[in-house]
C-alpha cells in the first residue's frame, strides 16, 4: 500500500507526487484565464494593424529593435510624465509575440506616433546622429532604398487570424491592395482602407513616392504606436471613483 513513509522515502516518487501535485494548480489558476471574456478589458480604438504596418512591425523584429527599445510605459509617474498614458494590456493584444522589451538602451516607442514628423524619422533611421548628435543608435540607411517585398501578405493576415487577431475575411481578401493603398494618397480604395483600419495614416512616408521601400513600413509601423487609442475619453480611473 501506497502510505505516507513510502512517498518520503522515495525521492524519485515524491518528486513525480509533487510535479502533479503543483500542475493540477497552475492549471486551475491558468486555464480559466483562456476563457475568460474580461483577462483583458476591452479598449475603444484598438483594431488589427494594416497590413503596411503590420509589414512595418516585421522589419522592426527582423532589425532587432526591441534590443534597445521597450514599447511598454509602466505606471510610474515618472514615466507617465515623460512618455504618456501607461500601457494597457489591450494595447499589446494582437501582438504576436508582444515587443515589451526588457532593456531601454534607447527611450521606450509605446508613445511614439506623431511626436515627430516622418521626415525627422527618415533622417533619424538613415543616421541617427544627423538629428541627435550625441546617440548612440545605428543606422539604417537601407531600408529607404530596399523595396518591401512581402510574398504572401495575405498569408501573414491569415497567420495571425490563426493565434485569434480579428482580420476580417475581407481584409485578408485585400491586403495586397491595402498595403500599397496605405502610401498613397490617391489611390482607388482609401477610403475602404480606413472602414477597416480607422485612424490608419494614408500617406507617403519616407519621402519617395517612387519607392514603396521598407523605411515607408517601418515609419508607418512607428507613427501608428500609441495613436489608436483615445486616451482623452479614456479615464483607467474612472471605475474606481
Ligand atoms: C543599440 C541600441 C539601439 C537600437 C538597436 C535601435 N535603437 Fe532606436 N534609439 C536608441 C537610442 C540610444 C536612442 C536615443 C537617441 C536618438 O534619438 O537617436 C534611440 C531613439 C530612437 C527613436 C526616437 C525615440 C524618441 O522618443 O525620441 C526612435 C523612433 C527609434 N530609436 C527607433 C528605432 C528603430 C525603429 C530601431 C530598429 C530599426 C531602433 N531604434 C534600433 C538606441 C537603439
Amino acid at each position: 500500500m501506497l502510505n505516507h513513509k513510502t512517498v518520503e522515502k522515495n525521492s524519485i516518487l515524491m518528486v513525480i507526487l509533487v510535479l502533479i501535485v503543483v500542475s493540477i494548480g497552475g492549471i486551475i489558476e491558468i486555464a480559466p484565464l483562456f476563457y475568460l471574456e474580461s483577462t483583458i478589458e476591452k479598449v475603444k480604438g484598438m483594431r488589427p494593424y494594416s497590413p503596411l504596418e503590420l509589414a512595418g512591425r516585421d522589419i522592426y523584429i527582423r532589425e532587432g529593435c526591441y534590443n534597445c527599445h521597450s514599447q511598454m510605459v509602466r505606471p510610474l509617474r515618472d514615466e507617465a510624465e515623460r512618455y504618456g498614458h501607461y500601457s494597457l494590456a489591450a494595447e499589446s493584444m494582437y501582438d504576436h509575440p508582444f515587443q515589451w522589451g526588457s532593456k531601454r538602451t534607447g527611450p521606450d516607442l509605446a508613445r511614439v506616433g506623431g511626436r515627430y514628423s516622418d521626415e525627422w524619422h527618415t533622417t533619424h533611421m538613415k543616421n541617427p546622429r544627423d538629428v541627435v548628435p550625441e546617440s548612440i543608435m545605428p543606422g539604417y540607411p537601407f531600408l529607404a532604398t530596399t523595396a518591401l517585398e512581402i510574398p504572401d501578405i495575405k498569408g501573414n493576415l491569415i497567420a495571425n487570424q490563426m493565434v485569434g487577431v480579428p482580420y476580417t475575411d475581407e481584409m485578408v481578401e485585400k491586403a495586397a491592395a491595402d498595403l500599397k493603398t496605405q502610401v498613397d494618397p490617391d489611390a482607388d480604395d482609401v477610403d475602404g482602407l480606413l472602414e477597416r483600419y480607422p485612424k490608419a495614416q494614408v500617406r507617403d512616408f519616407d519621402g519617395n513616392p517612387e519607392l514603396l521601400s521598407e523605411m515607408d513600413a517601418l515609419i508607418a509601423y512607428l507613427q501608428m504606436m500609441g495613436t489608436l487609442v483615445e486616451f482623452t475619453s479614456y479615464d483607467a480611473d474612472a471605475n474606481k471613483r
